[in-house]
């Protein structure tokens, strides 16, 4: 199949599945425990009913939004996913241009597979810089002075990492990063002959953001390798304190990623972000929490319009979008769609996963009445106010 012919985020998933060596397919696809919240987290939207209203003049759909100090065409980022060279080699390179094309925000991990420096000189793009808080504070403000001399227009501190998730797919497979052959993998690869090429084509395999820029940070091995490379390097015991810190230190849009408490969300507020990024890390984190939709109108309520909300995991279809915005969020952010695309396709596959998401989301705008995003958050998409069903 090609990717003009993928209809939905849906068909490019079993494209992706179809593509990838099954433990980076698992890598992408899994959450922790027993996958109840990254379940929960798609299935959550259905319980939101839609109310179209109508004989409006919907000819000229809006739907750009101002978020963390910068425009986007219509209201998306593309979530910070960790070593997106394992899926493609055109990695994040591709992601972030295409997110150019869409004229949507990119947010790059810290531990991605492509420098600040690379991401930075993408033309045209809204940029975020993802932080995960390292336990030496001159590799922290090491990082924060990069994204501002590579003109990064956000920074993001995701907190909901205090440890690795128990991810037993990641276990089962023997994922090893980066990907490599041994006795296990030799069948999964040998099945995905073209994914093989592509990947050893690519250029050496590194996580230039963590550390200084040089080149520190490979921590290959397997995953448990990886998640205590990881662990030995992450401050364990991240604070307001912290995040004060950084917001003292960038002095621009910030965002904390990863809160799911209204009190969270308001102690956001105070210690200096901008916007708070409602997530459960798209289930892979703590299982057993609620759907992210579901966490938003208490948050909308407590933060009462001093900051921006971003509402990650979950968003499958451009309905999803039309109503989290419905519920209070400014924009949307998602990772998996992407990813899907990325790894079935390259640089087209995302290209078709935004396309799909942008014209399901302009026609849900139209059909529900709306014609602007401010139309949408005066609240008369939703059944009942509330929304729920
Ligand atoms: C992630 N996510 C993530 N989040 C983050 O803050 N830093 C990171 O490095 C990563 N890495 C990562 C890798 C992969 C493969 C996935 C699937 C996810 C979480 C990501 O930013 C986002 O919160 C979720 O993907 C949102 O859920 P959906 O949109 O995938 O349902």
């Amino acid at each position: 199949m090609r990717a003009e012919k993928c209809l939905n985020i849906g068909d490019l998933e079993r494209c992706a599945r179809q593509r990838l060596p099954q433990p980076l397919f698992d890598y992408i696809q899994g959450g922790s425990d027993d996958e109840i919240t990254l379940a929960a987290n798609v299935t959550g939207f259905d319980r939101y009913a839609l109310l179209p209203r109508y004989l409006r003049d919907v000819r000229d759909v809006d739907s750009s939004v101002a978020v963390l100090g910068s425009r986007l065409a219509w209201p998306l980022y593309l979530a910070p996913t960790g070593m997106t060279q394992m899926f493609h080699r055109d990695g994040e390179m591709a992601v972030a241009r295409a997110a150019a094309r869409s004229g949507v925000g990119y947010t790059l991990s810290t531990m991605g597979t492509t420098s600040i420096e690379d991401i930075g000189a993408v033309p045209d793009l809204p940029k975020m810089f993802q932080m995960y808080l390292l336990n030496d504070d001159s590799l922290n403000r090491a990082m924060v002075d990069r994204c501002r001399a590579s003109a990064f227009d956000a920074l993001c501190i995701t907190v909901d990492c205090i440890t690795a998730g128990n991810r037993e797919r990641d276990i089962r497979s023997g994922l090893s990063v980066p990907p490599r052959l041994n006795l296990q993998s030799l069948g999964q690869f040998a099945r995905r002959p073209e994914w093989c090429l592509n990947y050893l084509r690519g250029g050496a395999f590194r996580l230039p953001n963590i550390g200084d820029g040089n080149g520190d940070g490979n921590g290959g091995g397997d995953i448990s390798t990886l998640a205590s490379y990881f662990a030995q390097k992450m401050e364990s015991n991240i604070s307001w304190q912290h995040v004060e810190a950084i917001a003292r230190q960038w002095q621009g849009p910030l965002a904390i990623k990863g809160l799911q408490s209204a009190q969270d969300a308001t102690m956001a507020v105070e210690a200096g972000a901008t916007a708070v990024i409602v997530s459960n890390h798209g289930g892979r984190q703590l299982d057993g929490s609620a759907a992210s939709i579901d966490l938003l109108p208490a948050i909308a309520d407590a933060i009462g319009g001093k900051a921006e909300i971003i509402l990650d995991g979950g968003i499958r279809r451009g309905s999803h979008m039309v109503k989290a915005l419905a519920l209070g969020a400014t924009a949307c952010m998602t990772g998996r769609p992407y990813l899907y695309g990325l790894s079935a396709f390259g640089a087209a596959g995302v290209d078709r996963s935004l396309a799909i998401l942008h014209s399901e989301f302009e026609r849900t705008m139209a059909l529900v009445g709306c014609r602007s995003v401010a139309d949408l958050k005066a609240g008369t998409a939703m059944q009942g106010g509330a929304g729920a069903r």
